[in-house]
């Protein structure tokens, strides 16, 4: 009797020992688990905010133009885009840019828009910046809506003062062995005026015609009559974060979408190129979403790179 109480009470303290056990060893993976999630969130924060804001790519990318004198066969266009200088994209951040767009050595600047925050204290440190490329053919800028919500007038004070041409609803030509393309601007579509006949008047209706618009969305009502042959745009950023495997942006500040969340887009009157841009707006985060700045090579064949 004595001896069967030992091994009900051996046995059970043995079942008891194994319960135990197992609850340790599921408190112990919950926390595990915790502690995954947390090292993760960790690690997500910290590649959003401290790596990925700083990891610029160059995009190259080599568009056909119909009509491209033979002396622009190879001409390259540099744009940089919504550089944002502000409390999360520094002054050193910019120059950094600037030394790698001289280091390309691009035939042309473009400059499309948002060069600050909010804040119009950023503005003549950023542009001043910016003014500093020397590429052969000069530098051309428009603005975009955060210049004007900033100070548009400074903005233009200081491009101005750089001697840098701002080609709101007007263009420049750019000739190249008495030949010539048309670049030409137009005003925000949320804060200013596009008025892109004004933009193209006088320009001969064979040449060869860019148009900057820092919204990719004007686009999408661009007359017909007055052909473009490229879209050179900003402002969507890419949208910042991107979802991994399916590169979705759930935010892109845009009308259409994923349609101008970057890259080059065919419309069937025009094409559309749009950068990702060098800074951030509203949350100091890009995942799955460097910083861009874009080599657009131009060429009259159809072979698109
Ligand atoms: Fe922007």
């Amino acid at each position: 009797m004595h001896f069967s109480f030992y091994n009900h009470a051996k046995r059970d303290y043995a079942t008891l020992s194994v319960a135990m056990e197992r609850s340790d060893f599921m408190l112990s993976r919950r926390q595990f688990l915790k502690g995954a999630v947390a090292v993760g969130i960790a690690g997500f924060a910290a590649n959003s905010i401290l790596y990925e804001p700083r990891r610029i790519i160059v995009e190259r990318k080599t568009i056909s133009i119909n009509n491209l004198p033979d002396a622009f066969e190879g001409f390259r266009i540099c744009q940089i885009t919504d550089v944002h200088h502000g409390p999360f994209v520094s002054l050193n951040f910019v120059k950094e840019i600037v030394d790698i767009v001289d280091r390309l050595s691009p035939d042309l600047v473009a400059l499309t828009g948002d060069y600050v925050d909010y804040s119009h204290k950023y503005i003549t440190p950023a542009v001043t910046a910016l003014c500093r490329f020397k590429p052969q053919y000069g530098i051309i800028s428009i603005l975009g809506n955060h210049d004007h919500l900033a100070d548009a007038e400074l903005t233009r004070e200081v491009f101005d003062r750089n001697k840098i041409p701002v080609i709101t609803n007007s263009h420049k030509l750019i000739e190249v062995k008495n030949n010539a393309i048309c670049i030409a601007g137009v005003g925000d579509l949320l804060e200013d005026t596009q008025d892109l006949k004004a933009a193209l008047h006088g320009v001969p209706p064979d040449m060869p015609r860019i148009l900057l618009s820092h919204n990719p969305d004007y686009a999408e009502v661009v007359p017909e009559t007055e052909r473009v042959d490229l879209v050179l745009a900003g402002h969507t950023h890419g949208g910042q974060v991107r979802l991994p495997f399916f590169s979705i942006a759930p935010v892109t500040q845009s009308h259409y979408g994923q349609k101008y969340a970057g890259g080059l887009v065919r419309l069937s009157h025009t094409q559309v190129y749009v950068s990702r841009g060098v800074g951030m707006v509203g949350l100091p985060v890009r995942f799955n979403c460097p910083p861009e700045i874009t080599v657009i090579t131009l060429t009259k064949s159809h072979q698109q790179v």
